[in-house]
């Protein structure tokens, strides 16, 4: 029987042969946002035990396996980080789409009639929660750097302005890691006159790093947004994947019912619920504290600034929004993809340095697309990058 990395005999080979290879990927995954530095592996007794958060985390249920106490400490956290009113509400959903499926059924609740109004940067969970749910959206071009075109959703707003406006913020877009400024969205409403309205702010990505920076750019609720999402297995890198939204109670209260059999208020998506994440994004929070997050971030932003120096060294197009961890660039040679893939939209892919990603994979990354184009003029770059 071969060994188990994570201790323990192997229960079968299939699950070795994935082990290997998840972590053979590992090194070569600067793709995708999910944080790899905070080792979770001292959660694994409570695999044991099912957990599950079924309803409402502020009601504990009948049944014991449950980590809801865990749960309403991580909520609180957030609700401070994001400056929510008093009294708000909130729980962990199984990811981005659940969290935005769920801010969309509170603004609905709220304006039966609104029209949602979000970039076409969105992620695709947007147009399809609205889906579902039954309303209509209208898309609004973006700039280039990503960001929503302010002026152009004035004027689509002006077109609907009989209906209340529900407008999607981007905290960090997919593919550019742009963020929509509430303040600027909130004025453009505000010029048309519509005061029917709800904005949520996706900020799955970049939630907690920009709240914990300085200076950060308009997005939380002080700055007049009416729900936040944020993602679990981005920023927090927990391995399994979930999200926490948060809203204040005025919107959310008028959903609860009770469930006899549960012993909780059913306010949320799905009824139960993953309480294992409930416990792994409190563990991050726990471990790390806002000193020790903001440390994260200042690491990811640092390397993004760096590979975009690099990259500009090299002659090989790049950008990156102000205060990003994601750099933008050409789309490298399909041979230096094949080894380092990356998420590609036209002519453009992303590298995203979250937290965990290492210098020495950017200079081994950088030296792949230096020798795949030009071997001649860069023969010896890895040595030369490293420190
Ligand atoms: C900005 C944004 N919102 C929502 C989501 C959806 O998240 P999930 O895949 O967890 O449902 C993502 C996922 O990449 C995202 O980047």
């Amino acid at each position: 029987m071969t060994a188990n990395p994570l201790n323990g005999p192997a229960q079968d080979p299939r699950l070795d042969a994935l082990l290997r290879q998840l972590n053979a990927a590992q090194a070569r995954n600067i793709g995708f946002p999910a944080a790899v530095d905070i080792d979770y592996r001292n959660m694994a007794p409570l695999l044991a035990h099912l957990l599950n958060n079924v309803g409402d985390p502020d009601a504990d249920p009948t049944h014991p396996n449950h980590s809801k106490d865990l749960e309403r400490e991580v909520l609180a956290f957030l609700a401070g980080l994001f400056r929510a009113p008093e009294r708000w509400w909130g729980y962990i959903t199984s990811g981005g789409s659940e969290s935005n499926l769920y801010a969309l059924y509170l603004a609905r609740s709220r304006y039966p009639d609104g029209v949602i109004y979000h970039s076409t940067a969105s992620h695709y969970s947007v147009p399809k929660a609205a889906h579902l749910l039954g309303m209509t959206t209208v898309l609004v071009d973006t700039q280039p750097n990503g960001e929503i075109d302010y002026d152009q959703l004035a004027r689509l707003v002006r077109w609907h302005r009989d209906r209340p406006a529900i407008v999607v913020a981007n905290i960090g877009t997919t593919m550019t890691e742009a963020i929509d400024d509430v303040g600027q969205i909130r004025a453009a409403l505000d010029r048309i006159g519509i005061t029917r309205r709800y904005i949520h702010s996706d900020a799955a990505l970049a939630g907690i790093p920009l709240a914990l920076a300085d200076d950060p750019p308009g997005f939380d609720f002080a700055d007049g947004a009416d729900s936040i999402c944020v993602s679990g297995h981005k920023f927090l890198g927990t391995p399994l994947p979930c999200s926490a939204v948060i809203a204040p109670r005025r919107h959310t209260a008028h959903l609860d019912q009770l469930v006899a059999y549960t012993g909780c208020a059913d306010g949320t998506i799905t009824g139960s619920r993953n309480g294992h994440a409930a416990v792994m994004m409190w563990s991050a929070i726990r471990r790390y504290g806002r000193e020790g997050l903001r440390a994260r971030t200042y690491e990811g932003r640092d390397l993004a600034a760096y590979t975009c120096r690099r990259l500009e060294e090299i002659g090989w197009p790049s950008w990156r929004n102000p205060e990003a961890m994601t750099v933008v660039l050409r789309t490298p040679p399909p041979a230096v993809l094949k080894r380092w893939p990356l998420p590609t939209s036209g002519s453009w892919s992303h590298v995203i340095c979250m937290p965990g990603v290492s210098r020495i994979q950017i200079d081994q990354f950088l030296n792949s697309i230096a020798n795949a184009v030009l071997p001649h003029n860069f023969p010896n770059l890895e040595g030369a990058y490293r420190r």
